[in-house]
């Protein structure tokens, strides 16, 4: 059974009358458990695991390949693990409202600066800083058009952005956000080990296991088809 989220609004949506009743034969259940499709996660997973059995491979390379042009643009650990994480719910959740969705999941495990980089990128990628060279991106006219505005919230988020201490944190994300996405440079995830190791704080119990306030969104990602 598809998550509603990602079905509402697309013929997707009436499949689940049809499985509901399949689901009354005898000899049918909804998957509760590991996915034989996907690669089985350790017991433990650390980030690395769901990079590399998790995230597909575009969105993987883009995180790999923003955090690395941010190590070579010789900028701090808190902005390359910021680059490195930034799109993660598009890589494992959800696409919409995808800088939230990140901030949240990463929230406990980095330092609070990396958070709300990840978070206020999502707005600031709409609005150029001329300051420091950042132009609103051409990937943007290819995907929402040249008329497309972004609604009030967005703007509001900006503004205030504008004005945090942090602001230059976050908009450094959106300057090695990179968007030609080169099928042939690989950037493998063990050039970061060192970074992820100082900046983010791998759980004991492995993520989806720690009891924290995000454990569940992690579990979505090692179970993603669950039925519940
Ligand atoms: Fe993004
Ligand atoms: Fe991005």
């Amino acid at each position: 059974m598809p998550p509603a989220a990602a079905v509402i609004g697309t013929p997707a949506a009436s499949c689940q009358g049809a499985l509901l009743a399949e689901a009354r034969h005898q000899d049918t259940v909804f998957m509760m458990g590991d996915n034989p499709a996907l690669p089985k996660m350790p017991e433990r997973p650390t980030l690395k695991d769901f990079f590399l059995l998790r995230f597909g491979q575009i969105p993987r390379m883009h995180l790999l390949q923003s955090a690395r042009v941010a190590r070579e643009n010789g900028l701090g650990e808190k902005v390359i693990m910021a680059c490195l994480l930034h799109d993660i719910a598009i890589a494992g959740l959800l696409s919409a409202n995808h800088g939230y969705w990140g901030a949240q999941l990463v929230g406990p495990y980095v330092d609070a600066e990396v958070a709300w980089a990840i978070e206020k990128h999502e707005a600031l990628r709409y609005f150029p800083d001329e300051s420091v060279g950042y132009r609103y991106p051409q990937a943007y006219v290819d995907y929402f058009g040249a008329d497309y505005n972004p609604p009030g919230y967005i703007r509001r988020e900006h503004e205030a952005a504008r004005r945090h201490r942090w602001y230059m944190t976050s908009r450094l994300v959106t300057i090695n956000d990179i968007y030609s996405f080169d099928p042939a440079a690989v950037v493998d995830y063990d050039e970061f080990e060192d970074i992820v190791g100082r900046n983010f704080r791998q759980p004991e119990e492995g993520l989806g296991f720690d009891g924290s306030p995000v454990a569940h969104m992690w579990r979505t990602m090692i179970w993603p088809n669950n039925f519940l």
